[in-house]
């Protein structure tokens, strides 16, 4: 008899055909296929990355593997369904969504992301941790991307599963994502088993900065090199492909990604006014203390120099400044 570990990886194989059969050839997946259209997904992206559609109904997983044996309950613990209030039946967890399969490294299907296709809350509804979904180890898109993150030593880091497939579309293939929760220290050790170059390219909003910031401590952490990727205030990597197109996206967005310290400058500028002399002496001290915080003395060489150019400073000005803050935070 099959452990239900197997069932269950078994059971999501199936529930993605169906919802893949669903969106790409029959009516029930008609609203799914406007969607779609709407977002501009093209039939490689939804091939590629097995898109499907979950039906608008309660029963049209349940029937399939009630037909085919599954114990219920057993599909419960997986997240795939749901077990009614009045205990007599169970029910689809996953209804009039848009449904993007997540895989374990081997490229087996352990749980779904749900988007909703109306108004209706959740966004996303994904799948619960279960004996085989661990969301906090696991990376949307990895072992799509595996052969190319390992062919060029790097890899593009996302937010959203729709950046991933956005990217793909774009020309990138060496590009993942965290599931919707911040990345986690497996996560980084993972990515770094992969690559040591790692682009983080996260939504332009508040949230996606200080994410940002968060992860790349953590990749660092784990002996990853980070850039950071900039993009419009308010746009997302998929809304700036979609807006500026492919070829931008990959020369202005990915190819002039910033260096984490050179991130960390323009995200300390920001608001302050360079002509005013105090408001200027805050920066530099602040970027001051961000590079004492860099473990090679060629890097902090490297930055100290760009200050120093930039404001007009002796290079021995801002190390004897650097050691007078030291002292002070001591
Ligand atoms: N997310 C989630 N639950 C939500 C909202 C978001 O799990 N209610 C996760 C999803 O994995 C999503 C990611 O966080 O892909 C990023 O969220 P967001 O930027 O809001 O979504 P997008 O990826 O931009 O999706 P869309 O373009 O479809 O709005
Ligand atoms: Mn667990
Ligand atoms: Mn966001
Ligand atoms: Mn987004
Ligand atoms: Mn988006």
């Amino acid at each position: 008899v099959a452990g239900p570990q197997v069932l269950m990886r078994s059971a999501h194989e199936l529930a993605a055909k169906l919802y893949y059969h669903v969106l790409t050839l029959t009516e029930q997946g008609s609203e799914g296929r406007s969607y779609v259209k709407k977002r501009g997904f093209t039939k490689e992206q939804i091939e590629h990355f097995q898109i499907g559609f979950a039906p608008d109904r309660w029963d049209a997983l349940v029937t399939i593997l009630t037909k085919r044996n599954f114990s219920l309950e057993t599909m419960v613990q997986a997240s795939l369904l749901g077990e009614r209030e009045s205990k007599d039946g169970y029910y689809d967890r996953f209804r009039n969504r848009l449904m993007f399969p997540i895989w374990d490294g081997q490229g087996h299907v352990i749980a779904f992301g749900g988007r909703s296709i109306s108004d209706e809350k959740p966004k996303y509804l994904n799948s619960s941790d279960s004996p085989i979904f661990h969301k906090g180890k696991t990376l949307y898109g990895l072992h799509l991307a595996r052969p190319s993150i390992r062919k060029l030593g790097s890899v593009v880091l996302f937010e959203g599963y729709v950046d991933v497939i956005a990217a793909w579309g774009a020309g990138l293939s060496n590009t993942i994502a965290t599931l919707g929760t911040a990345l986690t220290e497996e996560q980084a050790k993972v990515i770094r088993r992969n690559a040591e170059n790692v682009t983080i390219c996260y939504d332009s909003d508040k949230a996606g900065t200080s994410a940002a910031f968060r992860s790349a401590g953590i990749l660092e952490q784990v002996g990853c090199t980070v850039k950071v990727a900039q993009m419009p205030e308010g746009l997302d990597p998929d809304d700036y492909i979609r807006t500026y197109g492919a070829e931008s996206f990959k020369s202005n967005v990915i190819g002039e990604s910033l260096t984490l310290m050179s991130f960390k400058m323009r995200y300390l500028r920001k608001g302050k006014n360079m002509q005013n002399e105090a408001e200027r002496m805050s920066y530099i001290e602040d970027v001051l203390t961000e590079i004492s915080t860099l473990p090679r003395a060629v890097e902090r060489d490297h930055y100290l120099r760009q200050i120093a150019e930039e404001f007009s400073l002796s290079l021995e000005a801002l190390k004897h400044e650097q050691f007078q803050i030291y002292r002070e935070k001591r």
